[in-house]
């Protein structure tokens, strides 16, 4: 369908279904959950309310980013501080699945569920897309954002209903309404931010100390790699550790891996040839974090491998 088609549809059905009700919606820092605010605002105007929850496990400034960023195209956004209901419910988890799964409850039956007592709203707008909704029926894995196609019944385990606007389109259809509705190019080109955010990128127990390590070399990664026409980059932290040499002394450090792909639709994916210069400017700053002293490209495709590591 014409991207302005889409538009004026989507436009017109999140109006019919919504009425003169309230709706919800949530901002994750990545292009979807930006589309799909942009879009229920313009449907919805004042009935709309944008959230971005502090879950603990977003990225470096992100709250003040994307605060600013939809100020400028008037959308306002409320920050809810849920860092400690999140990493509570992680404490003590290893398990791929079980994290996930503690991300999406903590997410759909606390915050979520309360936010709706409190606003009144009875509708939860998602930007699921097709990607999400195939990887997760296919059994590939739990996409944090997927419900129904799980069988989970929103309005009888939470009492809201969600509405997904976006889940015909894949990523580059997502870019394509991002760019008709007229948002900025520094969001339409914004790469791919998954919602369980940096919680996909630790493997083992995510804490407070990890996030903090595998968060500053994110934050190296994408000030590396920002403009560099991949289709995403992004740091992980293994649960391993490897003997090194720190100011002479040995170190059992911390090993953080950078990964870079070239994709259009996060289906498959293939590693990015990155010039040597820029993968050996990248180590030096990563491993001049405190206790990490390996870092490593991975240059695996998908498949074999998904984007995230968990
Ligand atoms: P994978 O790891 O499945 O990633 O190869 C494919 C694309 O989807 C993003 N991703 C997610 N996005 N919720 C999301 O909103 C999720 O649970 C999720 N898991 C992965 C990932 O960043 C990549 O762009």
């Amino acid at each position: 369908m014409e991207t302005n088609a889409f538009i004026e549809e989507q436009v017109a059905e999140l109006k019919r279904v919504v009425g003169d009700g309230q709706a919800i919606n949530a901002l994750s820092g990545g292009v979807d959950s930006a589309v799909c605010t942009v879009l229920a605002h313009r449907a919805l105007g004042a009935q709309l309310t944008t959230v971005f929850v502090d879950s603990a496990l977003m990225r470096e400034g992100e709250p003040q980013r994307v605060v600013d960023q939809f100020a400028e195209l008037g959308i306002p956004v409320q920050c809810v501080d849920a860092q400690a209901e999140f990493l509570g419910a992680l404490q003590g988890l290893t398990d791929p699945e079980d994290k996930r799964h503690a991300v999406t409850a903590t997410f759909y039956e606390k915050v979520f569920g309360r936010m709706v007592r409190e606003s009144g709203a009875k509708y939860l707008i998602h930007g699921t897309i097709l990607t999400d909704i195939e990887e997760t029926v296919a059994g590939i894995k739990r996409q944090h954002n997927i419900l129904s196609q799980l069988g989970i019944d929103p309005e009888q385990a939470y009492g809201y209903r969600v509405l997904e606007p976006l889940k015909t389109l894949r990523k580059d259809g997502v870019r394509a309404v991002a760019k008709a509705l007229g948002m900025p190019d520094a969001m339409v080109h914004r790469i791919p931010f998954p919602g369980p955010a940096l919680a996909t990128r630790i493997i083992g127990e995510v804490t407070a100390e990890r996030l903090q390590t595998v968060r500053q070399a994110t934050a190296i990664v994408e000030e590396e790699l920002d403009g560099c026409g991949a289709f995403q980059y992004l740091a992980v932290l293994m649960n391993d550790r490897a003997t090194g040499i720190r100011d002479g002394q040995r170190e059992f450090g911390q090993i953080i891996v950078v990964r870079c792909i070239d994709s259009t639709d996060a289906r498959t994916a293939t590693a990015t040839e990155l010039p040597w210069d820029k993968l050996n400017r990248m180590c030096e700053r990563v491993v001049a974090l405190p206790g990490v002293n390996r870092c490593l490209y991975d240059l695996t495709p998908k498949p074999p491998a998904t984007v995230e590591y968990i």
